[in-house]
């Protein structure tokens, strides 16, 4: 059984506390950037925005790109490696996003883009990014760096979202009312997810995936979600996990339902689904659960919830997030501590 007890047995740094505070965190993210100066900064001619980070503080790039770019009259990028397309320069504002701000690849981008004129914002818990900040004068926002990036999503993405509407390349977005909806909805979801309510959907989920690969389908509308459920599975509950989008995969990847078979019938297919995707999309998705079902280990649909794109965003990537909890401690896994990526970055760091 997946309640309080189990959970907490197997989570000693208290992942479970940070899922249960997410709404108030995004709450406090929302107020600490009210107090962010930009001064001189609606005045400048933008041309192009890029949003760099990595890993937890890329996916709030993602998200952030999910809810702006379809409105947004300049082009929006994600950017995550060392260095820069030609395009970044005088005209692009660059905001670099990193929880420790000692990421090698997002401090290599941030000084490049500085080199090349770019106007620059710094979203960072500290570190080199914020030294590089202060010395420079360039506007740098202090998150609280408490925990893993991972768990400081509201932190990483909200402040960039207000800065984007107030610098006016939000339109279309209700930033007060859309973040009240999604904060009222996650503080639902979250009571729901607890693991005192007997049952509920990132347990069952968590049951299904255990033992199974699990492949994460979306429509090319909720992009950031796949990534964020797939990067949730690999580092709370150490497993793989795969994602792809929708159309793309109808033209490439569901021809490959079928070899390995002992593989296929090892993954288990979450699909996220959203009522405002592009109905042929939605068709699409129908179509291929129907394609691959007999392949695959099993199929669950998981639909977004609420009015507003942010709420539906968030309210599948609480779902995820959930699932990877109780999937960590189905395998009996500290879902907090990312070995692997701490002694990768420290061999980085020897040379
Ligand atoms: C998530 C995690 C990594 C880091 C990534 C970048 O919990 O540990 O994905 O987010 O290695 O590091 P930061 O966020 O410090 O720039």
């Amino acid at each position: 059984m997946l309640d309080s007890i189990r959970v907490r047995r197997h989570d000693p740094e208290n992942m479970l506390d940070q899922l249960i505070g997410f709404p108030d965190q995004c709450a406090g993210a929302v107020k600490l950037v009210e107090g962010f100066q930009l001064d001189g900064y609606t005045e400048l001619e933008i041309r192009n925005i890029v949003i760099a980070g990595m890993g937890g503080s890329g996916i709030g790039g993602d998200l952030v790109k999910a809810v702006v770019a379809d409105n947004c009259p300049i082009p929006v990028a994600v950017h995550r490696d060392y260095s820069l397309p030609a395009f970044v320069g005088q005209g692009t504002l660059f905001i670099a996003v990193s929880f420790s701000g000692n990421t090698e690849e997002t401090l290599m981008s941030v000084e490049t883009a500085y080199e090349r004129g770019a106007v620059l914002i710094a979203i960072t818990g500290g570190g080199k990014l914020a030294e590089f900040a202060v010395q420079r004068g360039i506007p740098c926002l202090t998150i609280p760096a408490r925990g893993q990036p991972r768990s400081a999503l509201g932190y990483l993405y909200l402040p960039v979202l207000a800065i984007l509407d107030r610098l006016g390349f939000a339109q279309g977005f209700d930033f007060r009312g859309d973040t009240q909806e999604a904060i009222h909805l996650l503080s639902r979801l979250v009571n729901g997810f607890h693991p005192d309510v007997e049952d509920n959907r990132p347990k069952q989920l968590a049951r299904q995936m255990c033992g199974k690969l699990p492949i994460i389908y979306a429509p090319q509308s909720l992009r950031a979600v796949a990534i964020r459920w797939t990067a949730q599975i690999n580092e709370n509950a150490k497993s793989l996990a795969y994602h792809n989008l929708l159309p793309e995969m109808n033209h490439n990847e569901i021809e490959g339902w079928k070899f390995p078979s002992d593989l296929t019938r090892c993954c288990f297919v979450v699909m996220l689904c959203d009522d405002a995707a592009h109905n042929r999309t939605q068709r699409r998705m129908e179509i291929t659960a129907q394609l691959i079902e007999k392949h695959t280990a099993g199929i669950a649909q998981v639909h977004s919830q609420g009015e507003s794109l942010l709420a539906r965003l968030l309210s599948l990537i609480a779902v995820g997030d959930w699932t990877s909890l109780y999937l960590a401690v189905s395998y009996a896994q500290d879902p907090t501590p990312v070995v692997r990526i701490q002694e990768l970055k420290r061999r980085l760091q020897m040379g």
